[in-house]
């Protein structure tokens, strides 16, 4: 089957429809601690599509880098990749469904050559708020989509995000595709999985307010994506993503330094998880964001995603010393660097991680083995039991198929059924707590983190006295390390004003000032000047930290009880966020 440029006929198509090409955005939301990658391709838009003006104009295209980790672990069927990329174009204000829908069409039928006998489409059907997009409907008719190819669907199917997330929303029509080699069916049936979903246009005409409001949004917008992986796989005629051209290069590469075939079944899974993480870890690694492996955070998916490629990599018997990840990386690099420059700018830096980590993780897995040997020389009976099986998976990475495969060599059996109860109770505590993240953006709670958290409040005061009132967290992040800090300031500082805002920082901590924890109403809070990133995001109640005259904000904590825990207050770099924000790097040093 014939390669497809998706991307270059996609936003050539929109660029000529008007539209500005913006880069994509980094993988971490820049303004949304909340949040550990961008999903989709609207989440760096939200403020435009709010209302804010883009100083691109009205009309946007992109391909944006998105990560989803929920299903790490299905990472290994045709379908499922942690890092994919999703086109999408915009309307902020300007057109809407007629352009939206016709140009949609132009694009799948002339520029994609799908014909039209293969497309089918969804409309929302109407609830409390929005009636039925019988509109929507009639466009696509009129360009020649049947009635019995055109299914009104509802709010489960055709409203985006959905109706509990607040934030931008609306209802959008979905296009199908029949992607089986068997004769296209004259009627549409959304449950047949033969039709693929491959592009959303979302109507956004609402704000869901947390207070369970639907408010009308400034503008009409459109807000659009499309899958790369999926439609290119769809477009070249594979049901299996991996077989597209898109994964050609770094498979056949993974083939080569492993001396085993994709198509051989017994192979076929580790070398698709080793092709989806080594794309994953380089762009992660890539982004100027600067992420390392770490155990929180970002830093902890990145490392998770380097661990479980080279535990498959052994199971291919890779030779792990030798540099086949590095030539893996480049690989990927190669192909990205287009539409993704950084990760040309920092190829060393991706080298690097990649071969750090593989050290560490190796000495790890060494001690395991050893571990192993010495838990099972004196077990009762012929069994591992649960516990063993489940500390061999969790401090030392062992998948529970290597237990297996070790414990069979010296005749004897694993608990499976305990070890997957325990893996179950484990992954109940890690999704709550990473429910509880969404809800704070606060999952990480160690000593040097929470010092963290407290000195944003106070390099926040600092910078309003030194530059303004103007000044307003947009966003932060914080490991143990350090801690990034960005805020609404529209010039590059000056050294005198970094160091105005670093020595005020240092006397607030001298001062030891005692940190008050308040809960209030969030009108009181309001009202006494408490400052707040998301206002919309809190409940009637709030909890408010006060630090003495200096600081009074809204924020889930933690935070230490008195400045003078902190230490020595350092600003390691100032630097530009994205537009109108600036980003502020310190650290907290021992005194
Ligand atoms: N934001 C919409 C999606 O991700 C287009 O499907």
């Amino acid at each position: 089957m014939e390669k497809v440029n998706l991307k270059s006929i996609y936003l050539k198509f929109f660029e000529d429809h008007g539209h500005k090409i913006i880069p994509s955005a980094p993988v971490i939301p820049e303004n949304d601690p909340t949040c550990l990658f961008n999903t989709a391709g609207m989440q760096p838009l939200v403020p435009y599509l709010k209302g804010e003006p883009h100083p691109q104009g009205t009309r946007l295209a992109d391909v944006q880098k998105c990560f989803r980790t929920n299903d790490l672990d299905e990472v290994g069927d045709k379908t499922h990749h942690t890092f994919f990329e999703m086109l999408g174009n915009w309307s902020l204000g300007d057109y809407f469904k007629k352009e939206s829908i016709t140009w949609s069409f132009e694009l799948l039928t002339k520029h994609l050559n799908i014909p039209i006998e293969r497309l089918a489409v969804t409309v929302f059907k109407g609830n409390e708020i929005v009636p039925a997009d019988t509109e929507s409907a009639e466009i696509w008719e009129g360009l020649g989509i049947p009635k019995n190819r055109i299914a009104f669907l509802g709010e489960e199917d055709n409203w985006w995000p959905n109706m509990e997330l607040t934030g931008p929303c609306g209802p959008d029509t979905e296009i199908f595709y029949w992607r089986s080699e068997e004769q296209v069916p004259t009627d549409f049936d959304p449950e047949n999985d033969n039709w693929v979903e491959i592009w959303n246009n979302v109507f956004m005409q609402y704000n869901h307010n947390t207070d369970g409001t639907f408010e009308p949004l400034k503008n009409k917008n459109v807000d659009t994506g499309m899958g790369v992986e999926r439609v290119v796989a769809v477009l070249e005629g594979q049901t299996d993503n991996y077989k597209s051209s898109i994964w050609s290069n770094i498979i056949s590469k993974i083939e080569e330094v492993s001396s085993k075939k994709y198509d051989d079944e017994k192979y076929t899974r580790s070398i698709r998880v080793i092709a989806d993480h080594i794309r994953a870890v380089v762009i992660l690694s890539g982004d100027d964001a600067g992420i390392q492996p770490s155990n929180t955070d970002q830093g902890y998916i990145l490392r998770r995603l380097i661990r479980r490629m080279i535990r498959y990599a052994k199971k291919l018997e890779i030779e792990i010393n030798s540099n086949w990840e590095q030539e893996l990386a480049k690989i990927v690099i190669n192909q990205y660097k287009e539409y993704y420059k950084e990760l040309e700018r920092n190829q060393n830096a991706i080298l690097e991680v990649l071969s750090n980590e593989k050290n560490k993780f190796n000495k790890t897995l060494e001690k395991g083995l050893r571990e192993f040997e010495k838990l099972t020389t004196n077990i009762e009976g012929k069994e591992i039991s649960k516990d063993i099986a489940f500390k061999l998976y969790d401090t030392y990475g062992f998948p529970i198929e290597l237990t297996e495969e070790l414990a069979k060599e010296q005749g004897l059996t694993v608990d499976l059924e305990g070890f997957k109860q325990k893996f179950e109770e484990h992954q109940e505590k890690s999704r709550a707590g990473s429910e509880q993240k969404f809800k704070g953006g606060l999952a990480s709670t160690g000593e040097m983190e929470t010092k963290y958290h407290t000195a944003t409040h106070l390099l926040n005061a600092a910078l309003k006295k030194v530059l303004g009132d103007h000044v307003h967290q947009k966003g932060s992040n914080i490991t143990a390390e350090r801690m990034r800090f960005d805020f609404s300031h529209d010039s590059k500082m000056t050294d005198e004003q970094k160091q105005k805002a670093e020595e005020l920082v240092n006397e607030y901590i001298k001062m030891a000032i005692p940190v008050e924890k308040l809960e209030m109403k969030k009108e009181d809070a309001i009202a006494m000047g408490a400052e707040a990133m998301f206002i919309d995001k809190y409940g009637d109640v709030v909890t408010v930290y006060k630090i003495g005259d200096v600081s009074i904000e809204l924020c889930g904590g933690p935070h230490v009880a008195n400045t003078s825990e902190l230490g020595k207050f350092k600003i390691k770099k100032e630097e530009s966020s994205s537009s109108g924000v600036r980003r502020i790097k310190a650290v907290l040093l021992d005194e």
